[in-house]
């Protein structure tokens, strides 16, 4: 096992290779819960531990003793994403469970980058046009800073109305022109299937930041990565999970990707709370079924939500239907403190892709549960620049050469970034 990897990164890989808990895992190698706790903690934790030489080792060896799962070279378990013979993300079907874990060690190996305590520059010179025809803001602000983050410079459009598209101008031309100046495309557009055909158009990496009520994979993996890093500190794995998502399910395309990508894991168990006229569309809902997973549909979220390891709470797509009135998404379809307290458990992970609608009547996640530890919205904003940095490496061939050319930033970044994160510390 080679040294430079991070022992936070090489010990959570382990615990996703061999599906183990950390309790299981601390057992199989012969140390208690807490030591591993502070070996898990990052560099900067006063608590944070380094771990022993001969326990190093040890991990090494079990892994070794996995099939398929080699050892830390560049060539074994390395994470791979291709559309058709380009080096493009287009949708979630891409992934399969070891293909996507795999882009979570690269993702961890980014997060002291993502924390601003090191810096790379092996993107330096290279471009990436950010096109956003659709509204946007944490998407298209951390696709950009991720990738200014491993050294590359950013080049952004905002809105339908500012392009030449306005002007008539065909996806075909936009992406070749675009191809022209930039090194990565990251792509969002109204209409579903418009990244792909807007992929076709380049040999240059794309990337789907939605299309319409389509897909939204980068979310999906940053979701599926934010859960496994909550459920690893909570004692839990993906399998056997309960999984509540809750809203409009028919329009939010985080829920279609996410719901798929879960399915690849065993023995879920998936509510899908939403108004009669938001369903999941039935294609995803076949897909899932297609696993070995219980799927239950209700429009009564008391009952949707009690038992539930994550309440995936969205926000209601308004902008993709003309018709205003939703039958049956009444007041009291709001996630809020007080129903949080009645159904769920202490352990209960409370996420959103956030924008939320905040405004008063809009029934979306509250924002009283603002002081609550089990809203994980903020974690999995922040989990979306380390997601996001290993997408690019990945895409752009370089993530072997970033843990070689990391070095200490030189400025000073406050210890908690928002205000509220005290009550999230020592989270990891
Ligand atoms: C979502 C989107 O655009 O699909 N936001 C996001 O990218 N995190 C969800 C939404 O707009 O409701």
């Amino acid at each position: 096992m080679t040294q430079e990897l991070q022992q936070q990164t090489i010990l959570r890989d382990a615990m996703r290779r061999l599906n183990m808990t950390r309790d299981a895992f601390a057992s199989r190698i012969g140390v208690t819960r807490r030591a591993l706790d502070t070996w898990l903690l990052p560099d900067e934790s006063p608590e944070s531990r380094a771990m022993p030489e001969i326990a190093a080792r040890y991990v090494g060896e079990i892994l070794g003793g996995i099939p398929e799962a080699g050892i830390y070279t560049q060539s074994a378990y390395s994470p791979t994403i291709d559309y058709e013979g380009r080096p493009q993300l287009l949708s979630i079907d891409q992934f399969s469970r070891e293909s996507a874990e795999a882009l979570f060690r690269t993702a961890d190996m980014m997060q002291p980058i993502a924390h601003r305590k090191k810096i790379t520059r092996v993107l330096e010179g290279a471009v990436l046009a950010n096109l956003f025809f659709e509204a946007s803001t944490r998407t298209r602000v951390s696709f950009g800073a991720a990738f200014a983050r491993l050294g590359g410079s950013v080049c952004d459009t905002t809105g339908f109305t500012f392009s030449s598209m306005a002007k008539g101008e065909s996806i075909y031309d936009t992406s070749r022109v675009i191809s022209g100046y930039a090194d990565a495309i990251v792509v969002r557009h109204p209409e579903q299937g418009s990244v792909a055909e807007f992929a076709r158009a380049t040999n240059i990496p794309v990337i789907n930041a939605g299309d319409g009520p389509g897909e939204h994979p980068s979310q999906a993996l940053l979701d599926l990565y934010t859960i496994q890093r909550e459920f690893s500190r909570l004692g839990k794995i993906v399998d056997g999970a309960h999984i509540a998502m809750v809203g409009d399910l028919k329009y939010g395309r985080t829920v279609h990707s996410l719901a798929k990508l879960l399915s690849l894991y065993k023995g879920l168990k998936f509510t899908l709370v939403s108004p009669r006229s938001l369903e999941m569309p039935a294609h995803i809902v076949e897909r899932i079924a297609r696993g070995d997973h219980v799927i239950e549909q209700t429009s009564d979220l008391h009952a949707g939500l009690a038992g539930a390891d994550v309440v995936y709470a969205t926000r209601i797509q308004k902008e993709r239907f003309a018709d205003e009135s939703i039958e049956g998404y009444t007041p009291d379809f709001q996630i809020n403190q007080a129903l949080v307290d009645e159904v769920c458990g202490r352990d209960t992970l409370i996420m959103h892709p956030l924008p939320r609608d905040s405004r008063p009547g809009a029934n979306d996640l509250a924002t009283d549960l603002n002081h609550d530890s089990r809203l994980a919205i903020f974690r999995q904003t922040d989990n979306g620049i380390a997601v996001r940095m290993a997408i690019f490496a990945v895409l752009l061939g370089v993530e072997h050469q970033v843990r070689h050319s990391m070095r200490d930033a030189a400025w000073k970044s406050p210890v908690s970034i928002g205000p509220d994160d005290a009550v999230f510390q020592g989270f990891d």
